[in-house]
């Protein structure tokens, strides 16, 4: 179910908290999708856009490339500055980095481009792109072929009114971009119970949620994780996870 733009800005905005704990739980993406991403060896000028905490920047600096940040929370660009203090930042957002014209030969988006006006947003990207350039977009799920991540699912998303495939939003890039390539990597990441339990408090819809309804998501994820891994402490097991990356050629 695609979400309308009011729903999608006040989403959005719940990432104006919560930066810390989205560094310490959230994870960062599979090295080989990061680099089909970016799709070069030699350095390029990437700009990384809904950048948060830094996860997808600090993967793309270690493969050697330069990095500006684009991040409209405060809390969450704090957090990439402690990490990244190297790395340019921009106050702005998908539709208004504050960006030179063609100054990126590939503009990515982590787990954001769905918070974006796609619109908007496509128009800047094709703005800042240098010619030849590309738009790539990347998002981690649980893998929901795993009935245990399935039922975790399905926990934290109790208040929802549907969930929805925030990778679905990739079929809203503009027509400034040609059909896109798309791969798929299946990967897992051993992760403690009580950190995957925590994670739904990264979520957008758990920030924007009430008091009375976070602490309900909190003990639905914790009473899931333990019927289906086990006791919620420092045990780690496996947590099979999907990626899907999208790069669009600019046209
Ligand atoms: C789920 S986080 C992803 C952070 C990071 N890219 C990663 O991979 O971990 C989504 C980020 O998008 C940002 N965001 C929200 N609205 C945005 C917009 N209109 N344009 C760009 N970023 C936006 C949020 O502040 C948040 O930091």
């Amino acid at each position: 179910m695609a979400r309308d733009a009011d729903e999608r800005q006040r989403l959005g905005r719940a990432f104006q908290v919560g930066g810390a704990r989205y560094d310490r739980l959230r994870p960062s993406y599979p090295i080989d999708a990061v680099r089909w991403l970016v799709g070069s060896t030699e350095p390029l000028r990437v700009v990384d856009i809904g950048a948060g905490t830094g996860k997808l920047t600090a993967q793309i600096v270690d493969l050697g490339h330069a990095v500006t940040a684009v991040e409209p929370s405060a809390d969450m660009a704090d957090q990439l500055t402690a990490h990244l203090p190297d790395v340019a930042v921009s106050h702005g957002s998908g539709e208004a980095t504050g960006l030179p014209d063609r100054s990126a030969d590939v503009v990515v988006y982590g787990q954001a481009w769905h918070w974006a006006d796609p619109v908007a947003a496509s128009a800047e990207a094709a703005r800042i792109l240098a010619v030849g350039g590309h738009l790539g977009l990347i998002w981690n799920f649980l893998d929901l072929r795993d009935a245990r991540m399935a039922a975790l699912d399905a926990a934290s998303h109790d208040l929802d009114q549907g969930s929805t495939e925030n990778s679905s939003s990739a079929k809203s890039v503009g027509a400034q971009f040609g059909e896109p390539a798309v791969r798929e990597f299946i990967w897992s990441l051993p992760t403690s119970t009580r950190d995957l339990a925590d994670r739904v408090t990264t979520r957008s819809y758990y920030l924007a949620a009430d008091k009375p309804g976070q602490q309900h998501l909190r003990e639905l994820c914790a009473e899931t994780v333990e019927r289906e891994f086990g006791p919620i402490g420092d045990t780690v097991v496996e947590v099979p996870h999907r990626t899907i990356a999208y790069r669009f050629a600019i046209g």
